[in-house]
């Protein structure tokens, strides 16, 4: 898919988004909507569902004529995990062993593109959000959740783990309670999910959840793109890197950002008294 945008008078750029089966994409206005789209499975992820979010993953990064990415699924669920029909498959038991390593570590560097994305990736969630769907949702910057919606780490109910979605998981709501919801499987709804701080905003019907998008959409668009991209690749480190070093790289970076032409422009605006040009509706 060729798809030319014009981001205001900064640039001109072509984004070669990859054709895709498993979710649909929709590039408008600055914000990629993608739609896991297997309704038929409650949008559980296959293989093919997984290269292709690596693929657009890929495609867009540091493309700042995108804001934002809302993720979400088709049909009323968000997604029901990994696809289990597709596990325990035939052959040896040395090729089932590869196929399963392989399918297990791809989510797991999905999931990493999609945590590290440069731009605000915000999730609609909704109906199952169980298993890598709720690994998806512990990365999004901004999560949005309809309150009946069921969270859940099904796996160890299933005899198996949340491999690649536990450092997720503990990352965003801590050890302790990471350790109640795998262990022992808990469904919880929208409204407890916010209280453990996986989701930051909850609504009751669909509108409302467009009408909540809307407003997070309106914050991103006030922020520049490459300063929310280095604000969040910074937020990232804390913890992975030492932490003096990481306020002398967050020193290198706020001295870029002074410099570059979004700073340069915000400060401009400021003073003037008029919106810089980023927070234009695209
Ligand atoms: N993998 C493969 N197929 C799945 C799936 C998954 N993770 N989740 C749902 N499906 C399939 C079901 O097998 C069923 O297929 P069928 O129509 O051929 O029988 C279809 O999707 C609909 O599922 P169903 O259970 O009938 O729908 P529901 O609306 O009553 O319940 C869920 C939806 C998501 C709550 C329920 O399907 C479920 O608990 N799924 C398993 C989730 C899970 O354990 N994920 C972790 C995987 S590691």
């Amino acid at each position: 898919m060729l798809i030319t945008l014009e981001f205001r008078d900064f640039k001109m750029t072509v984004i070669n988004l990859p054709e895709c089966d498993e979710i649909l994409l929709d590039n408008n206005d600055g914000v990629l909507t993608i739609t896991l789209n297997r309704p038929h499975k409650r949008n559980a992820m296959n293989i093919t569902l997984v290269e292709e979010l690596m693929a657009v993953f890929d495609a867009v990064v540091n493309d700042f004529t995108i804001r934002a990415i809302v993720l979400r699924g088709a049909a009323g669920n968000f997604c029901a995990g990994a696809d289990i029909s597709g596990m325990n498959r035939g052959g040896s038991e040395e090729q089932a062993a590869k196929a399963t390593w392989e399918f297990n570590r791809l989510f797991g560097r999905m999931i990493t593109k999609a945590n590290n994305a440069s731009q605000v990736v915000i999730t609609l969630l909704e109906g199952a959000v169980l298993g890598g769907g709720f690994g998806l949702a512990c990365i999004s910057d901004i999560a949005i959740a309809d309150k009946n919606a069921k969270f859940a780490l099904p796996e160890t109910g299933l005899g198996i783990i949340p491999a690649q979605i536990a450092p997720f998981v503990v990352a965003r709501i801590g050890l302790t309670q990471a350790r109640r919801l795998a262990l022992i499987a808990e469904r919880i709804d929208g409204e407890a999910a916010k209280e453990l701080g996986i989701v930051h905003y909850t609504t009751f019907t669909s509108e409302q959840q467009q009408q909540q998008l809307e407003k997070v959409l309106q914050g991103v668009r006030r922020c520049a793109p490459e300063a929310n991209a280095v604000t969040k690749a910074l937020m990232l480190k804390v913890g992975r890197i030492e932490h003096e070093t990481l306020l002398d790289q967050a020193a290198d970076a706020f001295c870029e950002s002074v410099r570059s032409k979004e700073g340069q422009e915000g400060t401009k605006a400021f003073l003037e008294k008029r919106l810089p040009v980023w927070a234009h509706k695209l």
